[in-house]
């Protein structure tokens, strides 16, 4: 049994199958074409912290594949009333077939899987977000072919995002220039990536930015760092894309944001709004590689 708890939980022939995977899904659920390869299967998601494209994506990923889907949350499930993590993993996966977590610490999710009879998967946590990177990189091989090789720039905060980007380097082969505020760098270890070689640090986010192929940010106050908005509203100011940054990437340069974004901060309108950006297709994208991903950890890989 497998879970998808970080992004390096796969290896890079499995991400070929599941991009070529989430590719055929798409075209079928563009062409309302049938695809019900998880007949009666039920998803549980437990979501500890907000969202919207998380939940309405795997809800309707899962009707779409046949199966069904069980929603709880902190506030109205005995998570809250503090039954332990590893009971509520032993009873919630005897009468589901697959987990998705959002939550806090990675160590929940890990713990979790540990007691966990059926596969689980990140739905974001304080250290990650790999569902989000693989739909950015199916966007971006939709847009621009293979990733490898590649510069990807990183412009903000050090956080679950910029750490799932780093590991996605590492295993597929392509760069991150990544430039935070001092205080917010990205840290190997946290990350958890093997070496080093696969990004590179710019105190610049100009610099950073330089003929990259993928500009790409988030919000400056992550979930769970509400408190400390104001003194990050300050140290991000010089770290907002601008139709600047994007002037000296790469000509055919992407932008993408994994959502929701606050214009203004962390992006200028002219930059989400304008015609490098593909925040729409990323969005979209969560839906069908999460399908291909879900498919894949509950049956394996499937003839086309
Ligand atoms: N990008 C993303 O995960 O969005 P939600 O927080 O709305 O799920
Ligand atoms: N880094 C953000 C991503 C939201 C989808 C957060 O953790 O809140």
């Amino acid at each position: 049994m497998k879970h998808y708890l970080q992004f390096s939980d796969f290896s890079a022939d499995e991400y070929a199958y599941v991009f070529a995977r989430a590719a055929l899904i798409k075209h079928k659920f563009k062409t309302y074409q049938k695809h019900h390869t998880l007949l009666d299967r039920t998803l549980a998601m437990i979501f500890e912290k907000a969202s919207t494209r998380t939940r309405v994506s795997f809800e309707a990923g899962m009707y779409q594949l046949g199966g069904s889907v069980v929603h709880l949350t902190t506030g109205d499930s005995q998570l809250g009333r503090a039954e332990p993590i590893e009971d509520s993993a032993k009873v919630i996966s005897r009468m589901t077939d697959i987990v998705m977590i959002r939550t806090f610490e990675q160590t929940k999710i890990e713990r979790f899987a540990a007691h966990s009879r059926v596969p689980v998967i990140n739905g974001l946590t304080n250290e990650f977000h790999p569902c989000q990177v693989l739909a950015d990189i199916f966007t971006y091989i939709e847009h621009r072919g293979s990733i490898a090789g590649k510069t990807v720039a990183w412009v903000g905060d050090g956080n679950n995002m910029a750490n799932t980007w780093l590991q996605a380097a590492d295993l597929l082969g392509f760069t991150v220039h990544v430039s935070t505020p001092g205080g917010y760098e990205v840290n190997q270890s946290i990350a958890g990536v093997r070496a080093s070689g696969s990004y590179r640090v710019f105190e610049d986010p100009l610099k950073a930015c330089q003929g990259a192929d993928l500009v790409t940010t988030d919000v400056w106050t992550s979930m769970g760092f509400e408190a400390e908005n104001a003194a990050r509203m300050q140290a991000f100011a010089s770290w907002r894309v601008t139709t600047q940054m994007m002037a000296v990437a790469a000509p055919q340069a992407l932008f993408m944001h994994c959502l929701p974004a606050h214009r203004g901060e962390e992006v200028d309108a002219d930059v989400i709004d304008g015609p490098q950006s593909v925040v729409w297709d990323e969005a979209e994208n969560r839906l069908h590689v999460q399908k291909a991903l879900m498919e894949y950890l509950l049956l394996g890989e499937l003839p086309a």
